[in-house]
């Protein structure tokens, strides 16, 4: 789901390898499949005692089966959001006590519940975790002149909030109230100058990283680049400030693609070592083969 790859590096598994156990005999093997064992069931334990947490949640498991959709539906939308799995719940937006079955404690509002956030402050709402949104969207023409409207859950919906791109978000229902298709297409075609070359640098090096090469430098300054974006030209919703954003980056992107371009030659170098080595083994090893057999036999 997440096409920045946030924490895509790739994991690095056998580095504990059970390999020259195998010359060490019975009681070390024993030994170890008994600590194996044991992990794995303290692995389980740890699992069944993370989803027990999961489910103890009673916000959800009570409204996933409410006969109101208006109520239950929430929980399935909820459930396919990024927020769910990174771990922010229901009574993160509404307040109450997640923790009593009992409607009336889990809806109180001296634990600050919330059932349906004023429309007015929603984003102070959101913005308790995504500040430099609401920075950038309060003095925005959506906040100020737009009487906040779009506000943050009429673009990003309010329960099945996904991860975000211009075009997902831009749908004519959603903006054809105000703007004339053209300002839409211009405001997808900024974002994706200024956000895409960021995702190709990524997922470039996430390559070449697997094929030995460090690539931490190409990932801070993809990074920068990013940063600079969300910070100047994301939620301002004013086209020439995102021009001069977009444009002012175009201008360090190709020094990004260059280090990218020697990371990718120095992938194709160690390759073609590679090749050489394994070639003159063959060549050896043919070598050998053929003397041993012009040797008379023993
Ligand atoms: C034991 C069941 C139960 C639990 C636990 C529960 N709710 Fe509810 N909730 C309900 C019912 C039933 C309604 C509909 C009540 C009504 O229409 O007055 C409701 C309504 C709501 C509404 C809509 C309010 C509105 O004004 O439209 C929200 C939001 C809500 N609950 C959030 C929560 C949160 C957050 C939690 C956990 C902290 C929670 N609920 C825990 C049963 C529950
Ligand atoms: C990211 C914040 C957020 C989370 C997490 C969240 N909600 Fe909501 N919820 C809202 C907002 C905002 C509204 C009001 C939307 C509006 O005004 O359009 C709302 C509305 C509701 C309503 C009223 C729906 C209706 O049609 O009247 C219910 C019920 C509800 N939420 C239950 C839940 C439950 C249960 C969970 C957990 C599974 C949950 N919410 C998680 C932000 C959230
Ligand atoms: C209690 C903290 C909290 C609240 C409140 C909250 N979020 Fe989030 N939100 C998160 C976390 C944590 C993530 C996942 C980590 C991340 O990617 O930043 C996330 C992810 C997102 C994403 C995807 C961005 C991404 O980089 O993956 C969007 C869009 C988003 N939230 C919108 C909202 C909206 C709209 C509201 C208000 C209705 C809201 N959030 C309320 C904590 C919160
Ligand atoms: C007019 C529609 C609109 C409104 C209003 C809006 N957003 Fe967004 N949001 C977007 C678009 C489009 C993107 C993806 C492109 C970008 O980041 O510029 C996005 C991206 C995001 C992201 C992901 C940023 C990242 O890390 O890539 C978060 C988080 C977010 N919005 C939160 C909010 C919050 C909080 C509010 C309210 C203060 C809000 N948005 C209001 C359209 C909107
Ligand atoms: C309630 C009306 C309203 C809605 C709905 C609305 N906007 Fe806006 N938007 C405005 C106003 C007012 C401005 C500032 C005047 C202008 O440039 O049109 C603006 C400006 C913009 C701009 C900058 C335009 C420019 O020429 O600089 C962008 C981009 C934008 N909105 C995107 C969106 C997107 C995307 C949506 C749909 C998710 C949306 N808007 C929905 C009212 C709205």
């Amino acid at each position: 789901m997440n096409e920045w790859m946030r924490d895509g590096r790739p994991t690095r598994v056998g580095a504990g390898s059970l390999l020259p156990v195998k010359s060490r005999g019975y009681p070390v093997k024993a030994a170890l499949v008994l600590l194996a064992g044991l992990s794995l069931s303290w692995t389980f334990v740890g699992i069944a005692e993370a989803q027990q947490a999961a489910t103890a949640n009673t916000c959800v498991s009570c409204h996933a089966g409410l006969d109101d959709e208006d109520m239950s539906l929430p929980v399935f939308e909820w459930q396919r959001s990024v927020h769910s799995p990174a771990g922010i719940s229901c009574q993160d937006c509404h307040g109450g006590n997640p923790a009593s079955n009992v409607e009336d404690v889990a809806h109180d509002v001296e634990m600050d519940f919330v059932g349906l956030p004023d429309p007015y402050i929603i984003h102070e709402l959101c913005g308790e975790c995504h500040q430099v949104q609401m920075d950038n969207y309060v003095p925005s023409p959506h906040g100020l002149e737009g009487d906040f409207w779009p506000n943050c859950v009429d673009c990003h919906a309010n329960h099945e909030v996904l991860f975000p791109t211009a075009s997902l978000i831009s749908t004519p229902d959603n903006c054809e109230d105000c703007h004339e298709q053209v300002i839409m297409d211009d405001f997808i075609a900024l974002t994706d100058r200024g956000l895409e070359p960021v995702n190709e640098f990524r997922q470039a090096a996430e390559e070449i990283r697997s094929a030995g090469v460090p690539v931490d430098m190409i990932l801070a300054q993809a990074s920068l680049a990013r940063d600079a974006y969300i910070q100047r030209a994301s939620h301002v919703f004013v086209l020439e400030e995102m021009i001069a954003v977009v444009d002012s980056l175009e201008q360090v992107y190709p020094g990004i693609q260059k280090e990218v371009d020697t990371a990718r030659t120095e992938v194709d170098t160690r390759r073609r070592f590679g090749w050489m080595f394994i070639g003159l083994f063959l060549v050896l090893a043919g070598v050998i083969w053929l003397y041993r057999r012009v040797l008379p036999d023993p």
